[in-house]
């Protein structure tokens, strides 16, 4: 049997400034190193953080990573962040397809699987956000769905190694609304199957982490489902006591 090793990410959204992002990935750091949590610890902050975050963490076994990056690998895109340039800075991993961005910046299955691509080409490990809307919920679709992104977005050569799935349905994302075990426990075993058939052998090594107004109260019985593999944190990670509760609440494989 496969041995995944939990994952608990930290997304920091467009949250932060200068002063209170280093002093939370300090404490961050410093509680981590004092009682390791049975998991890895990744944080990823707004591009303007991820330079002074990657010079408090380096050297550290806490993690760091982008919140998205572009296709293409360098050139005129104002704005965008090119994924060589999140490994310069040391980062482990990018988030791609997050349903904010799909929302937000229309981005479909293709975009995010040639930002997916580009990531494994920069080493980076690419986390890949899918999830149903609360009408895809209600008109009983949320596997055909998420299967469907999960077809459209894991690139060529996704592989354990390299790619992370991150499930969260997109009407509990910021609104306090959980999924029920339930509904968590059925679409983890539901996109297990997807990734092997997917990809096959090796199939068991990749990590799935459910995401949606995960917190302190809820992660221990949210992370005890079988293939949860983690949690992608949004508004609890900006508090270190919360975040770290997480992390703790995770089952060492
Ligand atoms: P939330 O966000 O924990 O604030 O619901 C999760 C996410 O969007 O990754």
């Amino acid at each position: 049997m496969a041995v995944r090793r939990p994952l608990v990410v930290g997304n920091w959204k467009m949250n932060g400034l200068l002063a209170d992002g280093v002093a939370r990935v300090r404490d961050l750091c410093t509680r981590v190193v004092a009682e390791p949590p049975p998991c890895d610890v990744l944080v990823c902050p707004p591009a303007t953080l991820i330079a002074p975050v990657a010079e408090a963490l380096r050297g550290s076994p806490v993690l760091w990573g982008g919140q998205d990056c572009h296709a293409e690998d360098k050139g005129a895109f104002t704005g965008d962040v090119a994924v060589a340039m999140l490994a310069d800075l040391g980062c482990r991993a990018v988030i791609v397809g997050h349903s904010e961005r799909r929302r937000d910046h229309g981005e479909t299955d293709a975009i995010v699987c040639a930002k997916a691509a580009a990531a494994h080409r920069a080493g980076l490990i690419a986390i890949v956000c899918v999830g149903e809307s609360l009408a895809d919920r209600d008109a009983g679709c949320s596997e055909a769905v998420v299967g469907g992104q999960v077809s459209g977005s894991l690139p060529q050569g996704a592989s354990g190694a390299n790619t992370v799935i991150a499930y969260e349905p997109v009407w509990a994302i910021g609104t306090g609304r959980i999924a029920s075990a339930e509904q968590i426990a059925a679409m983890h075993r539901h996109l297990r199957g997807l990734v092997r058939a997917r990809i096959g052998c090796g199939a068991g090594d990749m990590r799935l982490l459910y995401g949606g107004s995960v917190s302190a109260a809820n992660a221990a019985e949210i992370l005890r489902i079988a293939e949860v593999d983690g949690a992608l944190v949004g508004g609890a990670s900006l508090k270190i006591n919360d975040f770290l509760a997480i992390c703790r609440s995770c089952v060492a494989a």
